[in-house]
């Protein structure tokens, strides 16, 4: 279950607008159960665009076999978009470096937990903001993070400014918004924020207006701001899943997944994820 699925409802993005009676379309891990086709067998299992259905009708470029012996949580999650967009929105686009200070949006997230960790095995010095104590708690406690701060507890500037003293170098937006603005006013001299997402716009009926200081901030401090979509670095995606193999084993990585159990629990599962219930991937088994 992603925010993009909230997004796609919300008018034409990168893809159609939904209406309703639409399929919800959306990321899945399948089970090939019949095949017309050479290089797809029955009992594969697959990943692509399936959409929210027990059942899916696809020709075969739709879908990549993935390795049977791999966990169906890894498949969705860390080695699917989820850690793949973390990991190319950090290393290819904030090209972040060792001793930057990075932050992460939407850190107790799916995407930013995998973000903030790369960061992290990158030698980075590494805050996170996220929604309530607990979970900041949890990102400094169990995955390690330098320091969180809780936007919805103060004021994010200036929490943000006493926990990046030196200012940052990086930051990886998944949220927009207010956090965007306050990270934009603390970014040093050719600092580099990749955005990858803007989930604190997405349950609204109308847009807001983006933040203060763009293009004004990035000017005077050349800062380069950049989107991305993950299939941008598709063509990087076997060595990038060997690295995020490797630090899963290694232990240096951890992927936590907010697991839900039924079909019929999915629109929940997407209401819950844009109310920050999760932590790490959330997703649906059918
Ligand atoms: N560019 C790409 O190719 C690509 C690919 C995948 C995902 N994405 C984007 O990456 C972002 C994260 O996606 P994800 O799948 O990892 O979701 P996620 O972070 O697991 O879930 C969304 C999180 O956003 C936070 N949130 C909700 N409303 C917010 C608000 N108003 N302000 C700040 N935080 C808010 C919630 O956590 P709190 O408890 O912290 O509020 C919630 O857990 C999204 O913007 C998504 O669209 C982009």
């Amino acid at each position: 279950v992603d925010p993009a699925n909230r997004a796609w409802m919300q008018g034409k993005t990168y893809r159609g607008q939904l209406l309703p009676g639409d399929l919800i379309p959306g990321f899945a891990i399948g089970e090939v159960l019949e095949s017309t086709v050479s290089g797809l067998n029955r009992g594969d299992i697959v990943e692509g665009a399936l959409g929210w259905q027990d059942y899916a009708v696809v020709t075969s470029a739709d879908v990549i076999v993935r390795d049977r012996a791999l966990p169906l949580e890894h498949l969705a999650g860390v080695l699917g978009i989820t850690g793949l967009s973390a990991y190319f929105g950090m290393l290819e686009v904030a090209r972040i470096r060792p001793a930057d200070t990075v932050v992460v949006s939407a850190a107790g997230g799916a995407v930013g937990s995998i973000a903030a960790q790369v960061a992290k095995i990158s030698g980075c010095r590494v805050v996170g903001v996220a929604g309530g104590a607990e979970k900041c708690q949890w990102l400094t406690d169990e995955l390690g993070l330098d320091a969180a701060v809780d936007y919805k507890a103060g004021n994010v500037f200036h929490d943000l400014k006493a926990v990046c003293l030196a200012g940052i170098d990086a930051y990886f937006d998944n949220t927009g918004g207010d956090i965007l603005a306050a990270a934009l006013a603390l970014m040093n001299t050719h600092g580099r924020i990749a955005c990858c997402g803007n989930v604190s716009e997405y349950d609204l009926d109308q847009a807001r207006a983006g933040p203060r200081g763009v293009p004004g901030l990035l000017v005077v401090k050349r800062v380069r701001m950049e989107g991305f979509l993950v299939s941008d670095y598709f063509h990087l995606r076997s060595s990038a899943e060997k690295v995020l193999r490797e630090w899963l084993a290694t232990g240096q990585l951890k992927a936590p997944v907010h697991l839900v159990e039924g079909f019929d629990k999915t629109p929940r599962a997407l209401i819950d994820l844009l109310a920050g219930v999760n932590r790490g991937k959330v997703m649906v088994r059918i």
